[in-house]
């Protein structure tokens, strides 16, 4: 159980990887309209990944201890879908509310981001879902700070969504990066403050709340893959990667197509 500490040229390796995994979602935002497919947005992204940023899609054919193969470039979750969303053959509809995942591999180093996208125009109940998980997110990220600790992070995160009535998925959480898509440590979106590990200058972890409008409950779809809410409830989730520093927290996944980070952050921390 060791944690990787990244300094130097790893940092700019991954700085470069978020980034381009920022760019993807920025590629896609123009894409995602009524009538396209997330199968038509896989492809595009894929060749995008490919051919013009010269990255490998991690997810596919990523193959995590009990899974089968995950057999397409790009998770899209949609609606009551919670993450790892298989991109198919169904059109996007008017109203419909989408995560969509990217995960770059560049020279070795992963990028790992995802954004919530609104289709046409959203119920105001599905925008104040896509806008309480991205500011519960942010929430997190506003602990990160070194001798902090990364139950600071999960508590930040539960408290704010369960004060707007929203639950807080469990079974999956934040997670280091880095030469692996998947390494130490684990980051809960929930939790106590003061607890768990120390955060130390050069750890880069995501955070990615996953926040459902019912119930925390999950169910998984028999595609090996796909989570969604057992109670039919919308889901939604953002993800940024984040690196430690001296003073604070450094966004690794920012790029020209970001939202601006909230009102509640105010200077920004390197
Ligand atoms: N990108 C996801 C994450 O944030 C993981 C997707 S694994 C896949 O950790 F195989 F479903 F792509
Ligand atoms: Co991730
Ligand atoms: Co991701």
């Amino acid at each position: 159980m060791s944690i990787p500490i990244h300094t130097g040229a790893e940092l700019d390796a991954m700085r470069l990887a978020g980034r381009l995994a920022g760019e993807v979602l920025d590629y896609l935002t123009p894409l995602v309209k009524a009538g396209v497919t997330t199968d038509e947005l896989d492809k595009l992204a894929h060749d995008y990944m490919v051919n013009v940023q010269g990255c490998i899609p991690a997810p596919l054919n990523y193959a995590p201890g009990g899974h089968r193969p995950y057999p397409k470039s790009i998770c899209a979750s949609v609606n009551d879908a919670i993450c790892h969303g298989i991109p198919n053959d169904r059109a996007l509809k008017n109203g419909d509310i989408v995560n969509l995942d990217i995960t770059v591999i560049k020279d070795g180093w992963h990028g790992d981001s995802s954004r919530m996208y609104i289709v046409g125009e959203g119920s105001i109940a599905a925008k104040r879902l896509c806008k309480v998980t991205y500011e519960a997110m942010w929430k997190g990220i506003a602990q990160v700070r070194p001798g902090g600790r990364l139950g600071d992070i999960g508590h930040a995160i539960q408290t704010y969504a369960e004060n707007h009535g929203f639950s807080v998925v469990r079974e999956y959480c934040g997670h280091g990066i880095g030469r692996k898509f998947h390494d130490e440590p684990q980051v809960l979106h929930y939790g106590r403050p003061g607890t768990l590990q120390e955060m130390i200058p050069g750890m880069i972890f995501t955070i990615e709340p996953m926040i459902n409008a019912g119930k925390r409950d999950i169910k998984s779809k028999n595609d090996g893959w796909t989570v969604v809410t057992k109670d039919r409830s919308l889901s939604a989730q953002w993800e940024h990667m984040i690196l430690v520093t001296e003073t604070g927290y450094e966004v690794l996944t920012v790029s020209a197509g970001s939202p601006p980070p909230p009102d509640f952050i105010t200077a920004t921390k390197t």
